[in-house]
């Protein structure tokens, strides 16, 4: 998607976390794109970023005081969120986020927050352990109900030395949010509607026993949430996860292959079906009604394994209710594109969407499972695409695009 953002004004609130030093980034991003930034610069923000930094790249003042007469003369708190076209808080602080979802105002970024009538975007920066607190959980949930737009946050290092969500997303992923919301005319897939299965599942041995699979849900649930960026209406079916619910989209939790189906099928119709789940292929064919003990003779007990049922074959299957486009997952260790063509052939889905497990990923051993990067084949019955080498959330956002673009091209067939 070209992202133009010619004659669009972005009121850009930069608050007092380490990523502030990105938003310089996103400025040069957003000017780059056609469009003026101007920037409010809280107290704690000051700390990270320079006014001088600021000003330069934005071409403009750089808005901090709220109790400055001059600036309250030319342009106080409510001309500067009303003249804005989107409002973006980046960083956005647990403290920010708390105030904007409580309705506190006690300086100018927040009460500019308050006063506006526009839409707002955060990109939420923390410390992993403040992004998982209780609280801010019920801040983030608030927030997504007052229709706040929220990107990232990502998974990764942290500065401040700790590991998981809570990294300011990229400015690339930052502009790119803030062109769907902003971009011209109708959103490439508004109006569509998308069925996502993500994640594992775990099929029950006994009530406290389950086999289960490594499948993280990071690619079908960014995949989910890319399309939602497009403006599709997006239902995600989500096994067992440790990551959170995508915002814009409506997430159903399951936990067996058969609730998955179940789900999935009593959400159609749909107009797309992406089967991303790591569906565990089997399960034991008779679930012990209670913990299964340790033998005394030392006989192991045998489970008896049968099939579950395959949702992306049963979704694919020729009815009224199929979507126009169906695509799978193949998750494969060798011969990827043959045995992607061979899956195709045997699920009558449209796509394969090949990736190679085998390999372990940069960061570790953990592989594409688990992992965030991801390189990918495209099969269809028009032949193979093969994608570079990237990380998950951009795998998710070029598939969506073309996703768009196959039915900008094709149109719909009924
Ligand atoms: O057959 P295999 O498991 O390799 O196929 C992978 C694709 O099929 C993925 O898209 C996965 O989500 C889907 N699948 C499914 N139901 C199953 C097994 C796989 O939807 N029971």
């Amino acid at each position: 998607m070209t992202m133009t953002l010619e004659n669009k004004r972005i009121l850009l609130i930069v608050a007092g976390g380490i990523a502030a030093y990105k938003s310089l980034e996103l400025i040069r991003l957003l000017t780059k794109a056609g469009g003026t930034v101007r920037v409010i610069l809280t107290k704690a923000g000051a700390e990270f970023v320079t006014p001088l930094s600021l000003s330069s790249l934005s071409g403009d003042k750089v808005y901090s005081d709220i109790f400055n007469l001059t600036d309250e003369a030319e342009m106080g708190h409510i001309e500067l969120s009303r003249d804005a076209d989107l409002l973006v808080v980046a960083p956005a602080t647990a403290d920010l986020m708390a105030k904007m979802a409580n309705g506190l105002c006690n300086d100018l970024a927040s009460t500019t927050l308050l006063a506006t009538d526009k839409p707002v975007l955060i990109a939420p920066a923390m410390n992993v352990r403040m992004w998982e607190h209780a609280s801010t959980r019920r801040n983030v949930a608030r927030l997504g109900e007052d229709g706040i737009h929220m990107v990232g946050p990502n998974k990764g290092d942290m500065a401040c030395g700790e590991y998981g969500f809570g990294r300011m997303a990229e400015p690339d992923e930052i502009l790119a949010a803030i062109s769907a919301l902003l971009g011209p005319g109708k959103l490439p897939l508004q109006g569509r509607t998308a069925l996502v299965t993500s994640g594992p599942t775990r099929e029950a041995i006994d009530p406290v026993r389950y086999l289960a699979n490594r499948s993280s849900g990071k690619q079908g649930h960014a995949i989910a949430a890319a399309l939602a960026h497009l403006g599709a209406d997006v239902t995600l079916v989500s096994g067992p996860v440790e990551i959170a619910d995508p915002v814009m989209v409506e997430t159903v939790h399951v936990e067996s292959a058969s609730h998955m189906l179940d789900a999935c099928t009593s959400i159609l119709p749909v107009d797309i079906a992406i089967c991303v789940a790591a569906v565990s292929d089997w399960r034991v064919d008779s679930e012990a009604a209670q913990k299964i003990k340790k033998d005394k003779s030392g006989e192991v007990p045998i489970l008896n394994l049968i099939e579950n049922p395959d949702i992306l074959a049963t979704l694919s299957k020729k009815s009224p209710n199929r979507p126009e486009l169906v695509i799978g997952f193949a998750a494969e260790t060798e011969n990827m594109i043959d045995h992607a063509k061979a899956k195709l052939a045997k699920k009558q889905c449209d796509w394969i969407v090949a990736n190679d497990v085998s390999v372990p990923d940069q960061a570790g051993s953990t592989g594409v499972m688990g992992g965030d990067k991801n390189q990918i084949h495209i099969v269809s019955a028009s032949g193979v695409e093969s994608w570079q080498e990237m990380n998950k959330q951009q795998v998710a956002a070029d598939l969506a695009q073309r996703i768009a673009d196959h039915f900008a091209n094709f149109g719909k067939t009924e």
